[in-house]
């Protein structure tokens, strides 16, 4: 038995181009896992930061001076082995150097330059992570700045609305056999300030994995992190809720703790039992059960 969820954000369109990409991942993610389960979280969110759809790889949105710094994560819930990196440039699938930090080196998380020049010694083809829809978004964003000119931008992505694509971080769980695995990868927040890192490379913050359930979380990072929300989901499934109740409750909680946060939750546990909650305008996500895409499931979406 096999369950692969793949979310594409909060905010991010649900339109069919965007739930297509969604469905190609969580297919990617099946078909690798018999190759095993990291395998399988990192097939499918290597899809997601392939398109310029979502903020992840070449959609990244810009920092503050038109950089693209990225943010990834990868956990296996049977080792509680992880691996991250935060605040990377230039490589096209910061998922899989969160991957080889995990593998093959004796940390959990590398930062900064140092992530980059790792993913170069390591193979990774420096690329330009600007998506031309995302460089043209920041360009107006920084002439209104210029001018004086206030805009009102959303408080979870930092995008104004004029934006070529309102969009946020992409997130994997997977469920094989009793076991789980999750993975996640971000540009952050729109004209975040350079270095900022957010929830996504934080376990237990928006990233969680154990043998009782795998967790991925986006929205608004900086509360994810002060609230832990992903460990505080497993927490609640260890006491013997459904995921989807734990995935209510710990978006209630975020909620109540910081007012104004936005975000949306996935979860699987280690019985195949599964759940996902957001309270944004949209959080699509794509579920794949023994290998069959499900067409029904529809994150429940809180006040
Ligand atoms: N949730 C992604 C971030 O805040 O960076």
């Amino acid at each position: 038995m096999s369950i692969v969820i793949v979310h594409g954000g909060v905010e991010t369109s649900s339109s069919l181009q965007f739930r297509e990409v969604l469905r190609a991942a969580a297919l990617a993610g099946h078909g690798a896992l018999e190759a095993g389960l990291l395998d399988a979280a990192e097939e499918a969110v290597k899809i997601l930061e392939e398109s310029p759809l979502f903020n992840a790889g070449y959609g990244s949105v810009l920092n503050r001076d038109g950089d693209v710094e990225m943010d990834a994560s990868i956990m296996d819930g049977t080792t509680g082995k992880f691996g991250a990196v935060a605040a990377i440039r230039s490589v096209s699938h910061p998922v899989s150097v969160a991957r080889l930090v995990l593998e093959e080196t004796p940390h959990v998380l590398l930062a900064g330059q140092g992530a980059t020049d790792f993913a170069l010694t390591r193979g990774f083809l420096p690329v330009d992570s600007r998506s031309p829809g995302m460089v043209e978004t920041w360009q107006r964003a920084r002439d209104r700045a210029k001018q004086g000119l206030s805009q009102e931008t959303s408080p979870f992505t930092g995008l104004p609305p004029d934006s070529a694509k309102p969009c946020d971080t992409v997130g994997c769980v997977v469920f094989h056999d009793g076991r789980l695995a999750a993975a996640s990868s971000t540009g952050g927040s729109f004209m975040k300030i350079p270095g900022r890192v957010g929830d996504t490379p934080i376990p237990g913050a928006g990233i969680f994995a154990s043998p009782n359930c795998a967790t991925a979380c986006t929205g608004l990072g900086e509360a994810f992190i002060e609230t832990l929300t992903a460990n505080y989901v497993d927490s609640l499934v260890k006491k013997g809720l459904h995921p989807q109740e734990a995935a209510e409750k710990a978006m209630a909680r975020l909620g109540e703790r910081r007012a104004g946060a936005v975000g949306g939750i996935i979860v699987a546990d280690h019985q195949g039992r599964f759940g996902a909650a957001h309270n944004s305008r949209s959080f699509p996500v794509a579920l794949l059960v023994k290998g069959g895409l499900s067409e029904s499931f529809i994150p429940r979406k809180l006040n």
